[in-house]
């Protein structure tokens, strides 16, 4: 689905297609340099990773593994809350190997650190965070994010992967959503 499909529901265009690609591409390159010599498990977070996880683990020019997590995250409304439920465990046993969470985007960061706090206990090499997109508060993490595409402002976004009301997610770019839509 491109923008003309969706006319008048995005306020802008944050990132085109194109520009998404040329970002996961670098990223891609950036960790297969930090990776040499190492197996990475790419771990991506259901639903909203599935468009980042696609075209990222493509781009690479090696091999890399991968696995999916479902969780859900207890939260009034759209904000998490940072209690999490685990909807689908990983298939894979972690136990030494070096982990590479993928997510579409970082908001408060409160699934993240859970996540992270929640792989680290299963004893991996290392876990590591690549994000597409993260929002100001998520700056106040904890925890480390190594990878993240682009730093974006406040606002309610949809596209690549992001959803409102499980719409949009087919989306090919990725825009701010007028307040028509969901108020
Ligand atoms: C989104 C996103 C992250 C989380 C980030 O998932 O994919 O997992 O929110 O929010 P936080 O930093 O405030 O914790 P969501 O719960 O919307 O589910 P989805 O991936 O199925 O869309």
């Amino acid at each position: 689905m491109d923008e003309a499909d969706v006319e008048g529901d995005l306020v802008s265009i944050l990132f085109t297609e194109e520009q998404i690609q040329t970002r996961l591409e670098e990223l891609a390159a950036e960790i297969e340099k930090d990776y040499q010599g190492k197996e990475i498990l790419l771990v991506g977070v259901l639903r909203g990773a599935v468009m980042v996880m696609a075209d990222l683990a493509r781009h690479f020019g090696r091999h890399v593994e991968m696995d999916w997590m479902a969780i859900s995250s207890y939260g009034s409304g759209t904000k998490s809350s940072g209690v999490v439920r685990i909807l689908k465990d990983l298939d894979t046993d972690i136990t030494n190997r070096h982990v590479l969470v993928v997510e579409d985007i970082i908001d408060t960061g409160l699934t993240l650190s859970w996540l992270v706090s929640n792989l680290t206990s299963r004893g991996p090499a290392s876990v590591e965070i690549c994000t597409l997109l993260r929002k100001p508060d998520a700056l106040q993490m904890t925890v480390e994010v190594r990878y993240v595409g682009y730093d974006i402002p406040n606002e309610f976004v949809v596209g690549y992967g992001l959803d409102y009301a499980e719409r949009y997610r087919n989306l090919r770019c990725v825009g701010t959503l007028a307040p028509h839509v969901y108020s």
